[in-house]
């Protein structure tokens, strides 16, 4: 028994030998964006490497190998930019919300008492790899320097210019629509102009006004490293970037090896099963099925219009489906029998049920993924950022409709 045991030893002490430890730092207050590539990381953690993630969701129960480094303080603004980015604005205006809200962010990081006190302070802790959220914080990407490790970029929504600049990646403007601008690979002369405008007006606003901030942080938290590695070589020498994307539901596009899609990366093989009074509920439709509607973890249900909002009622109302609402209130006044609502759903597994008929979602990437991946059709009702494209791309695709609510 005791050969057997030493045997085993030996044979997994190269894996042993091999744990790394690794830093990961993924503040963006948005909880979708983390559940992507926590799986990830506990994978890391659970495969024997020593994971610190620097996040602003932390686990409720601890991991072995893993240890949290809470942000508090990154929910502070966010609320504001979700209100802000939902007003109109021009395109300067624009850019100038999200890098400014970038900025904090990563100010967020740095300034961060744990960060400043165990991972900053030279010779104080040591990582041998890097991974980041590439998030335009570029003056932590410092810490690549700082521990001289290669760093490692992932992005919870597919490239753009800014994230394939980290490996020298292009997307050609004619055929690549910016994220934001809600157009498809088929581009009329105007369309593609305004995606050329649209992105070198982005790409103005990060040289001369984001990055001087970012460069500002890097010497102040890294005074070492930075006079070492300037940051412009820097946040272009990542070892690798993944992508939350798949080509199945894009476009056609190039990419260097080192840019890989990994799209699905979060969704578990094995559905779990519902909670009990879901499950009943769900039973309970017949032959009519169920219909889902969730806006995501980033625009609430509850801050829409009350007249929108009695509409969305009155409409589920006059269905023969039941209707599962995540709602971000304890009561809605109005509410039908045949709505269910509840603050949060376990939506992998309710799009896995085979009596969820139809998914009506703001079109973030997570959830498109997830619905393809369990094969229920889509009503976008898409808000900002990429969701306008998503829901374009997948009625493209034949599996959506777009429908506006935030405009009349
Ligand atoms: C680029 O990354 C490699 C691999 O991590 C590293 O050896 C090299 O020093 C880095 N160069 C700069 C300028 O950061």
């Amino acid at each position: 028994m005791h050969a057997l045991r030493i045997g085993f030893l030996l044979l997994t002490l190269p894996a042993y030998l091999q744990a790394a430890r690794i830093l990961a730092i993924f503040p963006f207050p948005g909880p979708s964006q983390y559940i992507n590539v926590v799986p990830y990381l506990k994978e890391l953690a659970g495969r024997g490497h020593h994971v610190t993630s620097v996040n602003a969701f932390p686990q409720k129960k601890p991991v072995a190998n893993f240890r949290d480094v809470f942000l508090p303080d990154v929910f502070d603004n966010y609320n504001e930019l979700i209100n802000e980015l939902s007003e109109p604005m021009n395109l300067w205006q624009g850019n100038n919300a999200i890098n400014k809200f970038f900025v904090d962010i990563t100010r967020c990081v740095l300034a961060n008492k744990e960060v400043t006190e165990t991972l900053l302070p030279p010779g104080k802790d040591h990582f041998d790899l890097i991974i980041v959220e590439a998030l335009r914080s570029d003056a932590y990407y410092g810490f690549a320097a700082h521990f001289n490790a290669p760093i490692i970029g992932i992005s919870t929504y597919g490239t753009d210019w800014n994230i394939d600049s980290l490996v020298g990646n292009e997307s050609p403007l004619s055929y690549t629509p910016l994220a934001t601008g809600g157009l498809t690979d088929r581009m009329t002369f105007l369309e593609r102009l305004s995606n050329f405008v649209d992105t070198t007006v982005a790409w103005i606003n990060f040289k001369f006004v984001h990055m001087p901030e970012q460069e500002k942080m890097y010497a102040k938290y890294f005074p070492e490293a930075s006079q070492r590695v300037k940051l412009t070589d820097l946040n272009r020498n990542f070892s690798l970037v993944l992508l939350n994307q798949h080509f199945s539901l894009s476009f056609s596009r190039p990419y260097v090896p080192n840019m890989i899609e990994v799209g699905g990366l979060h969704i578990s093989h094995k559905p779990a099963p519902l909670p009990k009074d879901l499950e009943e509920f769900i039973q309970g439709s017949g032959e009519h099925g169920v219909i889902y509607f969730s806006l995501g973890s980033n625009v609430l249900s509850k801050d829409l219009p009350a007249e929108r909002r009695d509409l969305i009622l009155k409409t589920f109302a006059s269905l023969p489906q039941r209707v599962l609402w995540k709602f971000e209130d304890d009561k809605l006044p109005g509410k039908p029998s045949n709505v269910f609502i509840s603050k949060w759903f376990p939506q992998p597994d309710i799009l896995a049920h085979p009596k969820v008929k139809l998914f009506i979602t703001h079109g973030g990437l997570l959830s498109t993924i997830e619905s393809i991946h369990h094969g229920k059709p889509v009503l976008g009702l898409p808000f900002f950022y990429d969701q306008i494209l998503n829901v374009r791309r997948a009625t493209q695709a034949g599996f959506a409709r777009l429908e506006s609510i935030t405009r009349q």
